[in-house]
């Protein structure tokens, strides 16, 4: 059936997403209609980020977020750009988002689904020309159509995602998404606007010789997780940590290894959050054959409280995963 069928590398992602509609009885073009809302926030981003260090969008905004960080400018930049694009779009009643405290109700009341959203991740690495992302997770609404999406309808485990993805504003301009078929990679070729599926079906390596973490905290890991990264030295390992997750999860996607992110004396729960970091990479793993985990629970099965939750991460080739969390389950 067509589900098999690889399209040939060079589709754009509108005939992608046309030709893909099928896959999902739910939706009548819905789903279709809010992914192409999500890469036009993108490409305007983009532009914008290429810009960044020409126009004053640079540096920081100088407001602090929920999240009691340093909002850059281009965080909030790109938070206006996505919220508008979702609303616009029509196809979304209710936003999380990482730079907004409470939920955001877009009006589009009879909207089918609920996004939560990193607008921009790896914050940090904006004004240095790092790779820098996007990360945003899909769900469809459990409320009736007819009024304002409220809690239930965003907090929603994993396992409920009906779409998921992340843009990587790198050399070069990457979307990356599933819709729970497999994952598929589009570069975005500037002079014609258009998103390009380089990457079809990406299956992430089974195991690796990479491993991401920031060992700045060390002194304050648990013994499992002292124990792995001694392992991962003993067997000569990489050690490459960007600082921005979706540079960090994307190298490690297409050519294995694992990141973590684990609890530490600075952040207990540890630092990534579970609805717009966690839970959307952590499908797109599966889908391509990895694994996702806090430690001991797959990330796709906790039970958000709180649209901002953290929880630790331990995420990409699963016998890497599985590794740690054995170690992990030792500790005394
Ligand atoms: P964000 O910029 O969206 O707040 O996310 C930053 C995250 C993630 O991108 C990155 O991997 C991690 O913070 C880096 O944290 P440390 O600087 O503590 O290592
Ligand atoms: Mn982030
Ligand atoms: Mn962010
Ligand atoms: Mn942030």
């Amino acid at each position: 059936d067509h589900n098999k069928l690889a399209l040939p590398v060079g589709t754009t992602l509108d005939r992608f997403i046309m030709r893909k509609q099928e896959d999902f009885p739910y939706a009548t073009g819905e789903l279709s209609q809010l992914l192409r809302d999500i890469a036009l926030a993108a490409k305007i981003v983009n532009r914008e980020i290429n810009r960044s260090g020409l126009i004053d969008i640079a540096g920081a905004y100088g407001n602090r977020n929920v999240q009691g960080e340093d909002q850059q400018k281009l965080d909030v930049i790109a938070n206006i750009r996505f919220i508008r694009a979702l609303r616009n779009g029509g196809e979304v009643c209710t936003i999380i988002s990482e730079e907004d405290d409470d939920i955001i109700q877009t009006g589009n009341n009879q909207g089918k689904y609920v996004v939560a959203i990193d607008p921009l991740d790896g914050s940090s690495n904006i004004d240095v020309n790092v790779s820098i992302g996007t990360i945003f997770s899909i769900y469809r609404r459990i409320s009736p159509t007819g009024r304002e999406g409220g809690s239930a309808d965003c907090l929603q485990p994993g396992t409920h995602q009906v779409a998921a993805g992340y843009v990587i504003y790198g050399s070069s301009t990457m979307l990356v998404y599933t819709t729970g078929n497999g994952v598929n990679g589009f570069t975005y070729e500037p002079s014609l606007g258009e998103f390009f599926l380089s990457h079809p079906n990406i299956q992430t390596p089974k195991t690796g010789t990479v491993y991401s973490i920031n060992e700045g905290s060390s002194d304050s890991f648990s013994p499992g997780v002292v124990a792995f990264v001694q392992q991962c030295k003993t067997e000569k390992f990489s050690a490459r940590y960007i600082g921005s997750l979706v540079a960090d999860f994307h190298r490690n996607l297409l050519k294995g290894g694992i990141y973590i992110y684990p609890a530490t004396a600075k952040t207990p729960g540890g630092k990534l959050r579970l609805m717009y970091e966690c839970n959307p990479l952590a499908f797109i793993v599966e889908q391509a054959g990895g694994k996702s985990s806090n430690g001991q629970q797959r990330t796709l099965e906790i039970e958000p409280q709180t649209c901002h939750e953290r929880c630790p991460l331990f995420i990409g080739s699963k016998e890497l995963v599985e590794q740690a969390e054995a170690l992990l389950a030792q500790e005394k």
